[in-house]
Formats: structure tokens, sequence, C-alpha cells
């Protein structure tokens, strides 16, 4: 099976800690087959190292934006038109079928019967089930597909202006063509799902395969307390089991003395303290974090990001750098 893969996404060090997660996920559930990483230009080399360790091939791809302010703004994501990079995954001929997943989803027990589906296969959207969710979906690599896709998105553009939008308009026919083709739920199980229809929840989820922190605050949001196994900030509903979140939490620790050891040379806090750590640049426990490692990017592909909305709160965007940076214009 080396020539199927599983397939993410991580165009910078946040998202890059989750395709961590779900690597690790993936292995420890047994897959048999290949893991691939696309990156972006922006992942920092101790990230790219960590991914290098758990993936089998890690490839850096152009970031491709939709710029469609509007559309993203509706869903109140600025930061998704990023999300156009995904397309890239169709270039991945050298593998006959893949899976793409989304850096935020958390894989519960082994899904490697998945490849038994054709493209494309994905779960319902919980906010709209005529469309497809696309954390998760089978795909074909395909030169001529890529290059319809790309054509697509110039032709018609992407209605929620991520890759969700141009590939559901693509596909358009997986609403009503193939019933086979429709993933159950359990396989793309969106962690918003779990409050919109707990019955359901509680009912079903404890079938669920892959979880998908679908939304705006990430598991690498949260602080996580070591000492007490317990994720900071988040609502402990004992009806809420199993917890994902902290599954997620417990197994970005077990990948911690990675890090470490790529992280060692740099002034970057992992985020460990005694009581506990975080996903960001470092928990307050101990006084303010160190300074992040700044990655390589001109002032003017920051300015763009910045108007893009993709703001980098905790790492080269955060007010410590800002402030260094107005510091060094005043003297
Ligand atoms: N992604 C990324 N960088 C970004 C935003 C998104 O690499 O700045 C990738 C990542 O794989 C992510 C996917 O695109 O999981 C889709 O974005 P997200 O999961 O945030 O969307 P949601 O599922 O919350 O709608
Ligand atoms: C969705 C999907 C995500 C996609 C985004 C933008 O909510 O979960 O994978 O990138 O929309 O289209
Ligand atoms: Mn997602």
């Amino acid at each position: 099976m080396a020539d199927q893969a599983f397939v993410t996404l991580a165009t910078n060090d946040s998202y890059a800690k989750g395709a961590m997660v779900l690597a690790q996920s993936l292995r420890s559930h047994g897959t048999s087959r290949k893991l691939a990483a696309l990156i972006g230009p922006h992942v920092s080399e101790p990230s790219r190292a960590v991914l290098r360790k758990l993936y089998d091939e890690v490839r850096v791809v152009d970031l491709m934006d939709s710029g469609d302010d509007a559309h993203l703004a509706l869903m109140k994501r600025p930061d998704l038109g990023v999300t156009f990079t995904k397309l890239h995954c169709w270039t991945l001929t050298h593998y006959s079928k893949c899976v793409f997943m989304d850096a935020d989803t958390l894989v519960l027990c082994n899904i490697d019967d998945l490849f038994e589906r054709a493209e494309l296969s994905a779960a319902p959207d919980p906010g709209w089930p005529d469309c497809f969710n696309s954390g998760v979906f089978v795909f074909l690599p395909s030169i001529d597909t890529h290059r319809a896709l790309l054509n697509f998105c110039t032709e018609h553009g992407s209605f929620d202006g991520g890759d969700q939008g141009v590939l559901n308009g693509f596909f358009s026919n997986w609403a009503t063509a193939d019933i086979s083709k429709h993933l159950p739920f359990i396989y793309n199980l969106s962690s918003i799902a779990i409050y919109t229809y707990l019955p359901a929840f509680k009912q079903y989820g404890h079938q669920a395969k892959v979880v998908h922190f679908l939304g705006k605050v990430k598991p690498w949001d949260y602080v996580y307390d070591v000492s007490q196994r317990s994720v900071k900030g988040q609502a402990q509903d004992p009806e809420l089991q199993p917890n994902f979140l902290l599954q997620w939490w417990e197994i970005f620790s077990s990948i911690h003395p990675l890090l470490k050891e790529e992280y060692s040379d740099q002034p970057f806090n992992t985020g460990i303290t005694q009581e506990g750590f975080h996903g960001g640049a470092g928990c307050g426990a101990t006084g303010p974090p160190p300074m992040p490692p700044l990655p390589e990017m001109s002032s003017q592909e920051r300015k763009q990001r910045w108007e893009q909305g993709q703001v980098d709160y905790l790492g080269i965007d955060a007010f410590s750098n800002i402030e260094r940076k107005l510091d060094s214009f005043l003297n």
C-alpha cells in the first residue's frame, strides 16, 4: 500500500502542531499507508524537522489564497482564504489514491478502510448537509484534475471563499449521484455537532473514528495542565465523554520531547512549565514567554497577510514583536 497516503496541510507553525498530532494518531492506530504533509514556506525549520520525523514525506508548496474577503467575512473566518493551497494535494501523483485530512482532525481508530472508497468521498457538512465537509475526503491525485480545479477557481471562485466552496462546486453531484461517496459522519465528527445535537452524540459518539475541531478556536489555543491532566478554560461537561480535546493534548504532550529537541538552540519556549504547557508561544505561568522564532518573510508579505486577516497573534505578530519594532523606530 506504499502508493496510497494520508495527506494534510499546514501553512504555519500553529497548524503544524495539529499536523503533528494527526500523524501520531494515525500511526498509533497502525495505519499501513504513507503519511504526507504539504507545508507552506513560512513553516519554521524546527517544526519542519519534527514533521519530517512523523511524516514519510514533507513537501513545501506555494501558498494559494482566494483573497475573497467578502465570502470569508460571511463565515467570520478571514484566515481561510489560504485553504485554496489544499488543492495542491491533487499534484501528489506518485500516489494512486489519497485521503486528505485537515490538520485540526484527530484519528481515534484505524481508518485505512477509507481507501476502499472512490473520489470524491466525504462526509456531510454539519452546517449544510447537502454540502460535504472538506476536512476529510478521499481523492485521486491527477494533474488534469488539479488543472481543472484551478480553472474552476478562476472561473467560478468559491462560495465560501475557501476550498470547501470550490470543491463542492466542482464535485457538484456529490449530494445526489452515489451514496457510497457519502462517508458516515463518524469519519468526520465536527466538534460543533456535539453541542448542536447532543442526544445524537450521546447515542452514536462512541463510534466516532475521526474528530474534527472545526471552528475558530483550535486545540493548540488552549493551555494544558500536565499535573491535573486537564485542559484549562474548557467547560468540562461530564456528558461529553470521551473528552476529545484532552486526547489531543495527551498526544501533543507525547510529541513534546521531539519539539524540545528541535527547538533546543532557538529562542523559543515550546511551552513547558511545571504547571503545564501551552500550544502557543508559551504560557505565562513563569513570567512573559520568550520570543518565538521569526520566520523569514518580507515585510511586504507580512503586511499582505495582516491585511488578509492572517494574524499570527502568538508568533510573529505577537504584541511583543510589534513593540520591539516600534522601539526600533523610536530609537
Ligand atoms: N490551514 C492552514 N493554514 C491556515 C488555515 C488553514 O494550513 O492558516 C489548513 C489546515 O490543514 C486546516 C485546513 O486548512 O486544518 C482548514 O482550515 P480550518 O481547519 O481552520 O477550517 P475549519 O475546519 O475550522 O473550517
Ligand atoms: C470548512 C472545512 C475546512 C475548509 C473551510 C474553508 O469548514 O472544515 O476544511 O478549509 O471550510 O472552505
Ligand atoms: Mn478543519
